[in-house]
């Protein structure tokens, strides 16, 4: 029976769109659960919106939308992001769905039955201007310590001092400036304080499931105080109306805080999920051997390891088997991620730069590890660690063999592969099970080392062998042939134990070996005999000036939209059909690239444009390409420009690139290419 893994990571307030922090977690978690797949698990990989609460409903209000508006709003440029990153989730849900209002009020109710919801009266600071009860972030005032004008009411963000809002000197609501008075009003509480809830999460958090840190942070929650109070107090879980969230049975005008019914939203999105499957809910939880994983940042623990278990735990419900607490992404050393800051890294204009998803993806891994600890983004880390490890170890043992086995072989590998060839690939195979420990510890940054080790030994052993010289060497065919395989059957083994980090790149080495996607036990296998696709280039090296460009103020996303038209220029003036099929488009493959003597913009490019003879073309793409990037690649020519004289010779067309009309503060250029299947020659209309 395969493993059964219901996984989920935080899900995120649908107040804005994702910062880098999210994507870190997410990348983390897709990781984790390729990762599982790869072995065989079976998954169910869930987020969804968290809708609810006071800061949504009021920025809703000020958008002048309902909070569905907004919140759908929001939702509509999640996949963006999502797909962009390759984070692979099963489902994205809403906690504003029906699944979750229904989930959260039976949740609820059998909390009550079981005598864990008591009600009392709380006095707290109303804005009379708005009608409403004011969260703490929503009152400001002069710190009662150093006197600090405009500061939040729960801490001081000059001398850190903390306090209750009813401290604050001169209160004012930061909604509506008027001075809030205190009202009282009658709240629901779940009484952690209560016995069984003590007793069950102090060893609930204390039997192993937690990260070591975690428990003994959490351990530090429970202690008494010097009266002898236990240190868990109840819980308030109400807000009064008008608030956006989920209404409570029997108590009309009252609403759950938004942070009861969250984290129930990881089963409502796994409700739903299991409905579109025909998989019966309630069942599906019941399997004994369901682990049950919730990825986290550091910030959210009390959440998740006080008050989720203890609403499960009473509600007669599964509790979570593990909470993989992460720690905060900073960037250049410094400045946290904050959540509702969203300063640094914008995960939007990373993807618009055109850098390479699977870039951040193999840093991250590279970076994380099992501990609750923060990472940092370092700009000139990232370029070498690409460039030098993933680009520059890993990338090239194929494209040092691939040539000569296409040029020598007819892109067949040898069956055999010598003593010592076999020797390292069994080396390399005999790590399988070390490198899978450490991504199921979530030990990514030692996974990452120790493949990057293998691709060592592998590079190690070209550089005894020289194939470029046996390739000179008559008679030395045989030993080429070998060498060259165990490169790439090497490289086959790194692939798979880099496939959870880099999926896209796994797709196009299975393409290009011409094999079915790889699984972790395909470790055990061997190609030997196999026929090879041709080699495409894989992956690029980073280029230190468009990693710049990701850290120059990046453009608030709404706004540049508006401010800036699209690619940085305006569309041209409309045109009639006959117009564009004036040019004839052609599917061309570049058989030939090489630089220009004499210049360095321009690239001589052969192409191939299925018409029984080659065309010579000059494209001033020098800065972008080199040279064996592009042979071999398919793409998109003019084919009836009148041909040019040029300094260098004639140029019989023009290829096709994407940029934008800044390049100088947005460089990269983008060859078009077909999808799969185009063979040059044919039209593009
Ligand atoms: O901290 C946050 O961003 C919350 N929206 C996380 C909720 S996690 C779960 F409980 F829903
Ligand atoms: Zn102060």
């Amino acid at each position: 029976m395969p493993r059964q893994l219901f996984v989920t990571t935080a899900l995120p307030y649908a107040n804005g769109p994702f910062h880098i922090g999210h994507i870190m977690e997410y990348i983390q978690a897709d990781t984790w659960v390729r990762f599982q797949r790869l072995r065989g698990a079976e998954v169910q990989f869930v987020c969804a919106d968290d809708a609810h609460g006071a800061p949504i409903m009021i920025a809703a209000e000020k958008a002048g939308q309902t909070p569905q508006q907004f919140v759908a709003a929001i939702a509509a440029g999640r996949r963006r992001y999502l797909d962009g990153f390759h984070i692979a989730f099963d489902h994205w849900h809403s906690t504003d769905a029906p699944e979750n209002h229904a989930l959260a009020r039976e949740i609820y109710l059998a909390l009550r039955k079981n005598e864990l919801i008591d009600t009392r009266v709380v006095e707290q600071f109303f804005d009379p201007d708005k009608g409403m009860f004011l969260p703490d972030r929503f009152i400001k005032g002069e710190c009662p310590n150093c006197g600090a004008p405009d500061q939040y009411g729960d801490n001081c963000e000059v001398c850190g001092a903390v306090y209750a809002p009813t401290d604050l000197k001169h209160p004012y609501s930061a909604l509506s400036g008027a001075t809030p008075v205190l009202r009282s009003s009658e709240h629901f509480f779940f009484r952690l304080s209560d016995p069984r809830c003590v007793e069950f999460l102090e060893s609930w958090t204390q039997d192993g499931r937690l990260q070591p840190e975690v428990a003994n942070k959490v351990r530090e929650w429970f202690k008494r105080d010097a009266s002898g109070q236990p240190g868990l107090g109840d819980w308030d879980i109400s807000r009064e109306a008008p608030y956006f969230g989920i209404e409570i049975p029997d108590a009309p005008g009252k609403y759950f805080y938004v942070w009861l019914d969250a984290p129930v939203g990881y089963l409502a999105a796994l409700k739903s999920r299991l409905d579109t499957l025909g998989i019966d809910f309630e069942r599906y939880l019941a399997q004994p051997e369901l682990e049950q994983v919730h990825f986290i940042g550091k910030d959210i623990v009390t959440f998740h390891t006080l008050f989720w278990p203890a609403m499960l735990k009473f509600s007669g419900r599964k509790t979570p088997d593990r909470i993989h607490v992460h720690g905060f992404l900073t960037v250049n050393d410094g400045e946290k991620m904050s959540k509702s800051r969203g300063t640094g890294l914008s995960p939007l204009r990373y993807l618009e730069l055109g850098l390479d998803p699977e870039w951040l993806r193999y840093y991250l891994a590279a970076k994380l590890n099992a501990r609750v600890e923060d990472i940092d983004f370092n700009p000139d880390d990232f370029a070498a660690r690409v460039n030098s490890d993933l680009v520059g170890k890993y990338v090239n043992i194929a494209s040092r063999a691939a040539g000569f086995l296409h040029q020598r072989f007819g892109g067949r590998l040898s069956a055999d592969l010598g003593v010592e060839g076999r020797a390292l690939l069994d080396g390399l195979r005999a790590h399988a099970e070390t490198v899978a420990r450490l991504y199921e510890d979530r030990e990514f940054g030692k996974a990452v080392r120790e493949v990057m080790a293998l691709a060592d030994r592998v590079n190690g052993y070209v550089d005894q062998h020289k194939p470029w010289e046996l390739a000179k060497q008559p008679g030395m065919d045989a030993a080429l042939h070998d060498v060259c395989s165990v490169c790439i059957e090497a490289f086959r083994l790194l692939t798979i134990y880099l496939k959870p980090v880099l999926p896209a790149l796994a797709a196009q080495v299975e393409t290009f070996l011409r094999i079915e996607p790889l699984q972790w036990a395909d470790h055990q296998r061997a190609l030997g005999g196999h026929g090879i696709g041709a080699y495409r280039h894989l992956m690029q090296r980073v280029d230190a000036k468009r990693l710049q460009a990701l850290f120059e103020a990046p453009p608030e996303p709404d706004a540049a939209a508006v401010a800036t038209p699209p690619g940085g220029e305006p569309i041209a003036a409309e045109i009639g059909v006959d117009a564009f099929f004036q040019a004839d488009l052609r599917i061309a493959r570049i058989v030939g690239a090489e630089p220009v003597a004499g210049s360095t913009k321009l690239l001589r490019l052969t192409l191939d444009v299925g018409e029984g003879r080659h065309r010579n073309v000059f494209s001033g793409i020098a800065a972008n390409f080199r040279p064996e990037q592009l042979v071999g690649r398919l793409t998109v020519m003019v084919a009836n420009l009148a041909p040019r004289k040029m300094k260098f010779g004639l140029s019989e067309g023009m290829v096709l690139a994407a940029s934008h009309a800044d390049e100088k503060s947005q460089p990269g250029v983008y060859l078009l290419e077909p999808g799969p299947g185009a063979v040059p020659g044919m039209r593009v209309r």
